[in-house]
């Protein structure tokens, strides 16, 4: 009889446990984020906000998991797979390679997982099959409009800076990774913008250095090598490879005794605006990685959460184009140019 009446206090507390965690939404959402890489010195300020973010909210109130994807896209779909077998309830994934991001898709629709796709923008056909999936981001163009308005600039107000003296600007360009729309846009836009300007411009070399630091500095280092005095202008696809090339140019000279060479990039890191400070960087273009870590993590909390509305409080939701809309699933973030004036705020 004693055992009968156990077993039955068992069956209630058990069975009310699960009505209480049932109703469809979740005790405590779960969000599985993937990384393209850790070693990328942007991603990891945007990795720290959404861990930040995180902390805010609350370890009792939100489980985050963040894995490094090591530039490697199976690496990365394994990494999914095993969130949704850890029964997440919501992804946020920095894609490596975003023509791979039907697979994801899939898998995420299959469990009716919502997804945030965030820094490397799937393809609109592919956001269209998933009616819970987002993307917050940057247009790139905008951020290369930006490099090529800050060298345009510099360029009218410095005539010394046309070393050869006929009219035009031999330029460089470290492109990041060619396989990256934010680098392609970025190498496009900022020259499309010095001609605007009405400035004509000769590429003397244009390589990858694949975002990163000591590859800019080898790369500039064979730039300067291989055209003697030649070169007016380095654009840097981001501040990683600029900063790189800077160290290649004092190596021959630069930054000291009067000698001057105008680098521009993008993501105004610490270390660059450290670099503005030295006089070094002559511009920068803001990639706000505290909003865009802030805006993923809001929208894969709401979504995670069961929310109605899964909105983010650092812009509304557009469209693909960025046209504001209600019922659309990007959030962009604006690039802000930062110069000599503005660098310090
Ligand atoms: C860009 C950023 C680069 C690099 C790249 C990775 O937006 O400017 O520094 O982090 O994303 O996809
Ligand atoms: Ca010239």
């Amino acid at each position: 009889m004693k055992k009968t009446i156990l077993l039955l206090a068992i069956v209630a507390v058990v069975s009310m446990l699960f009505i209480s965690c049932g109703a469809g939404t979740p005790a405590k959402p779960k969000i599985g984020v993937t990384i393209y890489k850790f070693d990328d010195t942007f991603m990891s300020y945007v990795r720290n906000t959404i861990e930040a973010s995180a902390a805010a909210v609350g370890a009792d109130k939100v489980e985050l998991s963040v894995q490094d994807s090591q530039f490697d896209q199976p690496k990365q779909n394994d990494q999914v797979d095993q969130f949704l077998t850890q029964n997440v309830t919501s992804l946020a994934i920095n894609l490596v390679d975003p023509s791979a991001v039907s697979v994801i898709i899939e898998k995420a629709k299959a469990k009716s997982i919502p997804v945030v796709f965030f820094n490397r923008e799937p393809a609109a056909a592919d956001m269209a099959a998933y009616d819970k999936a987002y993307y917050v981001g940057a247009k790139a163009q905008e951020s290369g409009t930006m490099q090529g308005q800050i060298a345009a600039e510099y360029w009218a107000a410095h005539p010394e800076a046309d070393l050869n003296k006929d009219g035009k600007m031999q330029y460089v360009m470290l492109m990041g990774d060619p396989s990256n729309s934010d680098a392609a846009f970025r190498t496009e836009f900022s020259i499309k913008a010095v001609e605007a300007a009405g400035i004509q411009v000769v590429k003397l070399a244009e390589d990858t250095a694949m975002w990163d630091r000591v590859k800019g500095q080898e790369k500039m280092a064979a730039f300067l090598a291989a055209n003697k005095g030649k070169i007016e202008m380095v654009f840097a696809n981001n501040d990683d490879m600029g900063l790189g090339a800077i160290e290649a140019l004092k190596a021959e000279g630069y930054f000291a005794n009067g000698k001057f060479m105008p680098v521009v990039s993008v993501d105004a890191t610490p270390p660059a605006l450290d670099a503005m400070e030295q006089g070094t960087l002559l511009g920068t273009v803001l990639n706000d990685a505290t909003n865009q870590g802030k805006a993923t993590f809001e929208l894969a909390y709401a979504a995670g959460s069961g929310a109605k509305e899964v909105v983010t409080s650092v812009a509304p939701l557009a469209n693909a184009d960025g046209a504001a809309d209600a019922a659309g699933k990007y959030v962009w973030v604006p690039y802000v140019k930062v110069t000599a004036e503005n660098y310090k705020e």
